[in-house]
């Protein structure tokens, strides 16, 4: 079914403009080298400057990755702004990466391919890009801690940095060294029919996160790898995520938010429509006590969970080595998140857990029409609240919350929060 949403998709939204006042440029004509063993990164990168800087303006370029060819690219930024008016990058083909950290050795160890100042850039095409990871994985810290040689930065394999008014349509994306697809300082950017694949092993593959970016769409993709797979960052606004399946990974998570005690600004985050097969985590929202700050207006709707082991989590005691970090005066404030529909199986007995802030605790918190079961029989699911408030209506397990009419002494901030009875 995947598939044919592929191809539905990419005929709607692939062939939008007539041939004419589009110019294609070949990676072949440029020099490129089909077989995956020799450094086609020039040939790639000439390609890209004919078509950004193509004679034309007002027109679309598109580089072109032939199909059933395969193409060893070495670190690359692709950068714009391109003098034509859209510019399309059509992978139909493979694109690999060096198979060991070695040949990063003069190079940034946190790229591989990297789009940076280009606006209206489409990146699709029904082809692979194939990070090849391994080396990457086992030399990594999160594997191997007692390693005195392991890294703990490695390539994210595809980078947008700057891009407004884009998108990345119809593409596989597998084995990336760390985070598959990074976004950064972006407006208007649409991820669609995204299929991310690692092995549930590789440590710190997140699927798709999100920075410092606003008014987004990741919409009808799958990911499954071995980290988050979608995680959002401190300064995201306007974000929709729907018809997502996720697993193996750790979830769809906001967070984590204030790692280095900097101030948090998110809002307007909705999550629809999503499946949670076997993950750590179902909706989940993490931030660093030491953080600051807020997140609010975040809707979780229509979930699935298939043996999660927390389905429903807000934590904001988030430590790397929990239980490791002193209690401090700081804290994000979370407020208006709602939970409607939310339905399956916890493998932990913790099904829900709201562990907010004892210094800002959550409110505005709604939790409607959930019921979550025991993944093994004959255990039982517990839901544990501190510091939350909020209402709730037909939640198992539960009750949970502190009622709002109970009151609290933030009343200051309940104040300006516009939703809380309804
Ligand atoms: C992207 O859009 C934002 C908001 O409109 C703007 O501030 C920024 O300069 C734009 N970036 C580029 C690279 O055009
Ligand atoms: C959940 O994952 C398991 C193991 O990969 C798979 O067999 C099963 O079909 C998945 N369930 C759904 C609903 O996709
Ligand atoms: C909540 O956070 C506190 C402080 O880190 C921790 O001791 C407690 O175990 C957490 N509770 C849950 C249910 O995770």
């Amino acid at each position: 079914m995947f598939f044919i949403m592929f191809v539905l998709s990419l005929i709607f939204t692939g062939v939008s403009c007539s041939k004419d006042d589009m110019t294609s440029f070949n990676v072949v004509d440029f020099g490129a080298v089909d077989g995956g063993k020799t450094d086609s990164s020039q040939a790639f990168l000439e390609a890209w400057m004919a078509a950004c800087n193509g004679e034309i303006a007002h027109v679309t370029s598109q580089v072109i990755v032939p199909e059933k060819m395969s193409f060893l690219v070495n670190p690359v930024t692709f950068s714009g702004p391109c003098k034509v008016k859209n510019i399309n990058f059509l992978v139909f083909g493979t694109i690999i990466a060096p198979d060991s950290p070695s040949n990063w050795d003069e190079q940034d160890a946190s790229e591989w391919v990297v789009f940076k100042t280009v606006s209206r850039l489409m990146v699709g095409g029904l082809g692979t890009i194939d990070g090849r990871g391994k080396g990457w994985w086992d030399q990594s810290c999160r594997g191997n801690p007692e390693s005195k040689g392991c890294t703990k930065l490695a390539p994210t394999a595809l980078k947008f940095l700057s891009c407004n008014d884009s998108s990345l349509r119809n593409i596989f994306i597998t084995n990336s060294p760390q985070t598959h697809v990074l976004l950064h300082w972006s407006y208007g950017f649409v991820i669609d029919y995204v299929n991310i694949q690692s092995p549930e092993s590789s440590p710190n593959t997140d699927g798709i996160h999100i920075h410092a970016s606003h008014h987004l769409a990741i919409t009808n993709s799958r990911i499954g790898s071995g980290d988050d797979c979608i995680s959002v960052g401190d300064y995201v606004s306007y974000l929709d995520i729907v018809n997502i399946y996720c697993g193996p990974g750790h979830g769809i998570s906001i967070g984590s938010l204030g790692s280095s005690g900097n101030v948090v600004q998110v809002e307007n985050i909705r999550v629809i429509n999503a499946i949670l097969n076997r993950t750590t985590n179902g909706a989940r929202i993490k931030t660093w006590q030491m953080g600051r700050g807020h997140v609010r207006g975040v809707t979780f709707e229509n979930m699935r969970f298939i043996s999660v082991k927390y389905p429903i989590i807000i934590d904001q005691n988030y430590c790397d080595i929990r239980g490791k970090c002193k209690e401090l005066d700081t804290g994000v404030q979370i407020s208006q998140v709602l939970y409607r529909g939310m339905y399956g199986t916890s493998f932990t007995d913790a099904a829900i857990v709201l562990n907010c802030s004892r210094v800002v605790p959550c409110y505005g918190i709604s939790m409607e029409y959930i019921r979550l079961t025991p993944a093994i029989t004959e255990r039982r699911v517990t839901a544990e609240c501190g510091n939350a408030y909020g209402q709730e209506f037909e939640v198992e397990p539960g009750p949970c919350l502190v009622q709002i009419k109970d009151g609290y002494k933030g009343a200051k901030s309940m104040a300006a929060s516009p939703n809380i009875s309804k």
